[in-house]
């Protein structure tokens, strides 16, 4: 597989104005994605993954969420400077989200049909309204959906979550962009449609070489499907590694902690999980320091005074920001 780099954020930092001031969710996150892989975002709610793919699409929530710094590459144009009328362009066509609530992004009023053609409609203007619809049916057929031609017929609450996630893919899909960001788009289903999807989203990257950031709670999932691993934790990139290596090799220790509390999915059922003690700290009112201090079992004096950077700990694409590897 090509090593080609597609997008490279670098430095990213995100913004919300709030009541209670200005609180940077998302502070300095680099990573690259590269051609035809799949990168894993994980971490712990409210670490900022959805904010980074939002700032990526440039979809934040208007007029608080703002991007302050840092610069998203995307086929050597910097997606932040960017007008909106090409930025809008480049949603779909370039770069595809599916959302992580299903409802969010379906037309509720609108049957299923219009919503997807409306997708064909405004990526290719020159087709013809009969070809539109046969696409459309194809596309439904191409992500699994039984009876697409009654389905185009019914609306977003006729259909079942499973059913709505495929129509959101497919949606996503229609523009033949070269990199989908998929937020959480299994955590809402039973486990049964969970692997199927995941199995459609592998397909459809095999057949089309499209790169995936592929946001999860679960190590398990990641461990399933991505080739390299970005761990986030409080707003901040705690390691960086490929798969292989962050699971044979976590050096960050709350990689580690994520780590020790998977359910082992075969084999003996751990009866319990060891979950990471603490809490995340609040946005509005972050350490000096190391943002996992208060909860990292290998916590040192130095710990609180900087913001550990980013080293190199293992392979050289291997980072992590701990001032264990302080050499
Ligand atoms: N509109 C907003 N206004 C203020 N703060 C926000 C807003 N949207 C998100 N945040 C804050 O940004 C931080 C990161 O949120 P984000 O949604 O990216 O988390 P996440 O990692 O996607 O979590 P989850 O796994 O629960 O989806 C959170 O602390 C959240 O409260
Ligand atoms: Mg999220």
């Amino acid at each position: 597989m090509s090593e080609e780099v597609i997008l490279t954020v670098s430095d990213l930092v995100t913004a919300f104005d709030t009541e209670a001031g200005l609180i940077h969710a998302v502070e300095g996150v680099s990573f690259d994605v590269k051609k035809g892989h799949t990168l894993g975002l994980v971490g712990e709610s409210g670490c900022g993954k959805s904010v980074t793919a939002l700032s990526i699409m440039r979809l934040l929530p208007q007029p608080v969420g703002k991007i302050l710094g840092g610069q998203v590459l995307f086929q050597a144009e910097d997606i932040i400077k960017l007008p909106a009328e090409r930025m809008h362009h480049i949603r779909g066509f370039g770069i595809s989200m599916i959302f992580q609530e299903p409802m969010t992004a379906l037309n509720p009023v609108h049957r299923i049909g219009d919503q997807i053609r409306e997708v064909f409609q405004l990526h290719y203007p020159e087709m013809t309204d009969k070809d539109i619809g046969a696409q459309s049916i194809e596309m439904l057929k191409k992500v699994g959906i039984p009876e697409p031609v009654q389905r185009m017929e019914e609306y977003p609450h006729q259909i079942s979550g499973g059913t709505r996630q495929r129509v959101m893919i497919a949606m996503a899909l229609a523009g033949k962009p070269d990199i989908l960001i998929a937020d959480e788009p299994t955590t809402a289903l039973d486990v049964t449609i969970q692997a199927q999807i995941l199995d459609l989203m592998k397909a459809l990257q095999q057949e089309t070489g499209m790169a995936i950031i592929f946001i999860t709670h679960a190590l398990g999932v990641i461990a399933e499907i991505c080739d390299d691993v970005l761990v986030m934790y409080a707003g901040t990139v705690a390691e960086r590694a490929s798969a292989v290596e962050l699971f044979k090799n976590p050096r960050h220790p709350y990689t580690m902690g994520l780590l020790s509390s998977i359910p082992r999915l075969e084999g003996i059922r751990k009866t319990h999980l060891n979950t990471i003690r603490g809490m995340v700290p609040s946005l509005y009112d972050l350490p000096d320091g190391c943002r996992f201090q208060n909860r990292c079992p290998y916590v040192m004096p130095g710990c609180q005074i900087e913001p550990p950077a980013l080293r190199v700990v293992g392979d050289e694409d291997h980072v992590a920001s701990c001032y264990l590897y302080l050499n």
